[in-house]
C-alpha cells in the first residue's frame, strides 16, 4: 500500500494564470491548509479539518503558519557556472571569455562535474527548488553528471550538452558532427528516464556554424518531444555581432528559425532586444521566454518586457541563469522581476511573481501538467516558506492585511533562510528540511 502523508500549513493553489484572470478566480488561499500526498503526487487539496477526518490514520507534518507552495521551478541554468556565480565587471562576451569558458574547461573532468552537480542542486534544494532546466558543457559527461545527480536525489529536471563548435577556446569546441552524435547518445540515454528529460542546447548562434544549427534542428525534428534550449537578444553587443555572423538572416531569432530551431518546445533566454517580426514568430510559434532579472542586472544587459510579453500571451518562464545571474534563489530572482517591472513600468504583483517562479516556468518547460502547481494528481514537489525568517521581514508581515502583503516582504527580502522544508516527489528534501 502506498505511503499517505497530511501537510499542513496555509496553502496557495493556482488555477488560473493570474496575469489574465482576475486574483479572486486564479488562486484559493488556505490559512488552515492541508495537502495529502501519495506515492509522490498530491492525492487531495483542503482545509485542515476535512482532510484530517477524512484521513485520520495518517502521519502528519504540521507547518503552522508557514506556506506551502509549489516547488519552484528555475527555467534556466548553468549548473557549470556554480563556482563563478559573482564574478566582477565583465559584460556578455568578456565574462564568457574571461570567467564562463575557462571554468567550463574543467569539466571534462567527470569527477568535477560530478562534484559540481551534486553541490549545485544540494545548493538550489535548500533555496525551494525543486526543478531546474540546466546547461551543461561541451563534455557528454558533464551531461551524465548533472542527470546522475538530479535521479539521486528524485528530482525533476532538464539538461542538455552544450554545443559549440566556434568562437570558443580549443578543448571546448565540438563539431556540427560530433554535437549531433554526442546529443542523440545523451538524449538516448536520459530522454524519459525517471522524472528526467533532455534538451537540445545550442548554445547560441554566435557560438555554432551553420553546419551545427542545421544539424540540432535536423536532430530536434526526430525529437520533437523534447525540448530546444537556447539564447537570444541578451545583448546590444551580441545582438550586433548576431548580424555580422549572420548577414542574411532577418534577424537573430531567423538564425535559428532557418534551421529549424522555433517551435513548440523551444526555450528563449532573455529575449530582451525583440524586434517586432521576431515577437509575432514567437508567439505564432508557442515558443517559450525565459526572464532572467538578476542576470540582466549582474551583467548589465537590459530590461525584459514582461507588460509587452503578457500581453502577447507568450509563455514566460522565470529564472536565475546561473551563474550569469547573481543568485541561486528563485526568492531573489522574484525580487529582481518585480524590480526590472517597476523600470519598465509593469509592477508585477505578487500572484504574478509567484505564478511565474511555479507554474509559469513549468508552462515554459511544458511540464505545467506534471509540476508547478497545487492539485490533485501532481507531483508532489513542494516548497514550505516561513514567513517571518528575519526580524525585518517579521516585522512588516506582522502589519499584513492580507495573503498577498504576508509573502510579498518574503519575496522582496527573503533567503534561504526562508525555506522552512523543500519536498521532493513526496519526500522531504534532507539538506532542505529545516522543521
Ligand atoms: N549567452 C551565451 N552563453 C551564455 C551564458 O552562459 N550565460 C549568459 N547569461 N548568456 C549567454
Ligand atoms: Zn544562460
Amino acid at each position: 500500500m502506498l505511503q499517505r502523508h497530511l501537510i499542513l500549513g496555509q496553502t496557495l493553489a493556482f488555477t488560473a494564470d493570474p496575469f489574465h484572470v482576475p486574483l479572486g478566480e486564479a488562486v484559493r488561499h488556505e490559512r488552515r491548509g492541508a495537502l495529502l500526498i501519495e506515492g509522490g503526487r498530491i492525492a487531495a487539496l483542503g482545509a485542515t479539518d476535512a482532510l484530517r477526518a477524512a484521513n485520520p490514520e495518517a502521519p502528519v507534518t504540521d507547518y503552522g503558519d508557514a506556506l506551502i507552495l509549489p516547488g519552484f521551478v528555475d527555467a534556466h541554468v548553468h549548473y557549470p557556472q556554480t563556482a563563478i556565480i559573482a564574478s566582477w565587471g565583465k559584460r556578455l562576451i568578456d565574462w564568457l571569455n574571461g570567467y564562463t569558458f575557462p571554468e567550463e574547461m574543467r569539466f571534462a573532468d567527470p569527477a568535477y562535474a560530478a562534484e559540481t552537480a551534486a553541490r549545485y542542486l544540494d545548493l538550489v534544494l535548500a533555496e525551494g527548488t525543486t526543478t531546474v532546466c540546466s546547461y551543461c558543457t561541451i563534455h557528454p559527461e558533464s551531461v551524465d553528471a548533472f542527470f546522475a545527480a538530479a535521479e539521486a536525489r528524485g528530482m525533476r529536471a532538464v539538461a542538455g550538452k552544450t554545443c559549440m563548435d566556434r568562437n570558443a577556446p580549443e578543448g571546448l569546441r565540438d563539431t556540427a558532427h560530433s554535437a549531433y552524435d554526442d546529443s542523440k547518445a545523451l538524449l538516448e540515454r536520459w530522454h524519459g528516464r525517471g522524472r528526467l528529460s533532455y534538451a537540445v542546447t545550442p548554445r547560441f548562434s554566435p557560438t555554432s556554424t551553420p553546419e551545427q544549427l542545421e544539424a540540432l534542428g535536423a536532430l530536434w525534428a526526430e525529437h520533437p518531444d523534447c525540448l530546444m534550449q537556447t539564447h537570444l537578444s541578451e545583448q546590444t553587443d551580441e545582438v550586433a555581432w548576431v548580424a555580422s555572423l549572420f548577414p542574411d538572416a532577418r534577424d537573430y531569432l531567423d538564425t535559428y528559425e532557418r534551421f529549424g530551431l522555433l517551435g513548440p518546445g523551444a526555450v528563449f533566454g532573455h529575449a530582451i532586444y525583440l524586434k517586432d517580426r521576431e515577437r509575432a514568430r514567437l508567439k505564432e510559434a508557442d515558443a517559450a521566454l525565459v526572464h532572467c532579472p538578476t542576470s540582466n542586472t549582474f551583467i548589465g544587459s537590459g530590461l525584459f518586457d514582461m507588460g509587452r510579453a503578457v500581453a502577447a500571451r507568450q509563455r514566460v518562464g522565470l529564472a536565475t541563469d546561473t551563474g550569469g545571474g547573481s543568485s541561486f534563489s528563485m526568492l531573489r530572482t522574484m525580487a529582481a522581476a518585480y524590480e526590472i517591472g517597476q523600470l519598465s513600468g509593469t509592477p508585477i504583483h505578487p500572484a504574478q511573481l509567484l505564478w511565474l517562479a511555479t507554474s509559469g516556468s513549468a508552462r515554459a518547460l511544458r511540464l505545467d501538467d506534471r509540476i508547478g502547481r497545487l492539485a490533485p494528481g501532481m507531483e508532489a514537489d513542494l516548497v514550505v516558506l516561513d514567513l517571518a525568517s528575519t526580524s525585518a521581514i517579521a516585522q512588516r508581515a506582522a502589519r499584513a492585511d492580507d495573503i498577498w502583503q504576508a509573502v510579498f516582504p518574503t519575496i522582496m527580502m527573503g533567503d534561504d533562510r526562508a525555506v522552512r522544508a523543500t519536498w521532493v516527489n513526496g519526500r522531504l528534501s534532507g539538506r532542505a528540511g529545516r522543521s
